[in-house]
């Protein structure tokens, strides 16, 4: 039995005695005399063993019992929440043993990924570790309490079942009374949580985990957790939006003690490609980028002239107190212009009046001109980019990024969340073919309809992603309510009617009878509580991730099976 706990004990505490159990977290052997860090859940306390041979035995990891006397430390440490107080031994029991570490479970470690995600169990024994996983605990239990007290119940749906069309390839999982035939893992709850809006649950939520087979980066993982969430007769998203800023704040406060306000900004998605080069833009600093088209096109210089007449623009990215900068550095910046996808970069400077290697071309006049609509003050540099108009803002929004970063212009502890809304609802694939910006279940706006078949790339939709210190967080939608308008997009997107039917007859069903208007999202929480902990990968606030090619090198999976199980299935490897 244990009875109290390390990180517990204070002063007051004094003259107790105490039964705790935990593992041994240092040693310090100085003969007669050994202490002792002993580390539970709740943190440490040091011990003194004087005179007790088996204390010399004890190393790293080992679990004990001990009872003692709790007294005033000689030495205080501040550094410790116990630091006032130490615990003299009078029994210890060794509960088991641990041979010696592959890496020692500190605030931080040297070991690599791989060798981290082996070991989990000791990995997850640091208390960085059990301060993400207990945070985790606190956002989800902070989202629950919300939203039930708002109406909203948590229903489950299948990880077995079909395909859903969210972008991604599917995880399949062969059938065996079935052979020949395959269940899909779910990408999201998509077309359930819609069915269940059909089936009169009209607050749904979920905190479920998604399937994805795609290529991994340090906020994307093959399996991850979403807070899913639909809601019936939803048909404007600033319900959705006021509701969700509530669920926010809430959690924010609840799990860091952050008061955000509220409401968040709306910013159109144009509006964020034009000013940001992203619709997930950064907005905790400015470097808004310009439009120069029309000062440019027409001033005298053939690259501008041309960029324009291809139906391109001229942008520019200013950085303040960049005038300063050498050719080298300028040189840099414009070799990761290149490699974002510019062919090249051009600058401007104001420092004793306005100067730039344009200057032969397009006179001074402009380029003053140039200046003032950057807003550009005396110190400040203006980057100058020419092209179509996609990759023009992509690269500059990309630089944009970098340079913040490099420069030190992001302030830290400042959280910048905005609404981006009016996304298009369609964009062209690599191959020209027309695809959801988002997914094909979501509602063109009604003003658009009549272009849909005849300019579909005009049409915008009634979709939202919410953005937080340049992070997609969240993305939803209003959906389609009507069986019609389904397949008339599905019919646009390139599925006839028998692939609807044969994909999705079973939604297309659900929404033939009866199904009231309604709308939802649903937030990464693995992104979230990344944020939170002021983390930089999802894999420290997942307790057993994978790495970055998808493998678990704790259990070894994926691995391979037993002939026996491939001929239950009747699968052959063709390797
Ligand atoms: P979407 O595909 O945008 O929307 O996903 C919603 C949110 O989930 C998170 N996310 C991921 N997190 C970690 N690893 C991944 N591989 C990964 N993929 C997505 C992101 C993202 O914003 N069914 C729709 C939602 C809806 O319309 O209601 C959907 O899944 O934070």
């Amino acid at each position: 039995m244990r009875r109290e706990h390390c990180g517990e004990l204070r002063e007051k505490n004094v003259g107790q005695r105490v039964t705790l159990a935990g593992w041994v977290h240092a040693v310090r052997d100085l003969g007669s005399l050994t202490f002792v860090d002993l580390r539970d859940g709740s943190g440490v306390v040091q011990l003194v063993f004087r005179e007790m041979p088996e204390a010399h035995t004890l190393g790293r990891e080992d679990v004990i019992r001990v009872t003692g006397k709790v007294r005033p430390r000689e030495k205080p440490n501040p550094a410790l929440t116990t630091g006032a107080v130490e615990v003299t031994v009078e029994t210890l029991e060794i509960l088991a043993k641990s041979p010696p570490l592959p890496f020692l479970p500190d605030e931080e470690v040297k070991a690599s990924e791989e060798t981290r995600l082996r070991y989990r169990f000791l990995d997850l024994r640091r208390a960085r570790m059990q301060r993400n996983l207990r945070l985790r605990h606190k956002v989800t239990l902070a989202i629950r309490q919300y939203l039930s007290a708002q109406g909203f119940i948590e229903v489950e749906t299948p990880m077995l079942t079909r395909s859903t069309p969210e972008g991604a390839r599917d995880f399949l999982v062969p059938s065996r009374l079935e052979p020949g035939k395959f269940y899909a893992l779910p990408q999201s709850p998509q077309l359930f949580k819609q069915i269940l809006i059909c089936s009169g649950v009209e607050k749904y939520f979920q905190i479920v985990r998604c399937f994805r087979d795609e290529d991994l980066r340090a906020d994307r993982q093959p399996e991850f957790t979403q807070l899913d969430l639909e809601m019936a007769f939803l048909e404007d998203p600033e319900e959705l939006f006021s509701l969700l800023e509530g669920l926010v704040a809430h959690v924010f406060r609840e799990a860091i003690g952050v008061d955000l306000a509220v409401p968040f900004p709306r910013l159109p998605y144009r509006e964020a490609m034009l000013r940001y080069g992203s619709d997930k833009p950064d907005l905790r600093f400015g470097l808004e980028m310009v439009d120069l088209t029309d000062l440019l096109a027409p001033a005298g210089f053939k690259v501008f002239a041309e960029a324009a007449q291809r139906g391109g623009v001229v942008r520019g990215l200013p950085l303040p107190g960049g005038a300063h900068l050498t050719r080298a550095e300028l040189n840099r910046i414009e070799e990761s212009g290149k490699n974002a996808g510019l062919s090249g970069l051009l600058w401007l400077k104001v420092e004793e009046g306005v100067h730039s290697p344009l200057e032969k071309h397009v006179g001074e006049g402009v380029l003053a001109n140039v200046a003032a609509r950057a807003g550009l003050a005396s110190g400040d540099l203006l980057l100058l980019a020419a092209g179509p108009e996609q990759t023009v803002a992509q690269a500059l929004g990309e630089l944009r990024v970098q340079l913040a970063r490099e420069r030190g212009l992001v302030p830290q502890g400042k959280w910048a969340l905005a609404w981006i809304v009016d996304f298009p609802l369609f964009k062209l694939s690599a191959e020209g073919r027309l695809e959801s910006e988002h997914h094909p279940f979501t509602s063109p706006k009604d003003e658009d309809l009549p272009f849909l078949e005849t300019d579909p790339l005009r049409v915008h939709a009634k979709c939202y992603d919410l953005v937080v210190n340049g992070v997609e967080l969240a993305s939803g939608s209003i959906r389609i309510h009507r069986r019609e308008l389904q397949e008339r997009i599905f019919k646009i997107l390139g599925i006839g009617p028998e692939e609807a039917e044969r994909r999705f007859g079973f939604f297309l069903r659900a929404l033939a009878y009866g199904a009231p208007p309604h709308g939802g999202i649903a937030f990464g929480l693995d992104r979230w509580v990344m944020m939170l902990a002021g983390e930089n990968s999802i894999r420290e606030v997942i307790a057993f991730p994978k790495t970055a090619t998808g493998a678990c090198p704790l259990t070894g999976a994926p691995a391979e099976v037993d002939e026996a199980q491939l001929r239950e299935l009747r699968i052959k490897l063709d390797l």
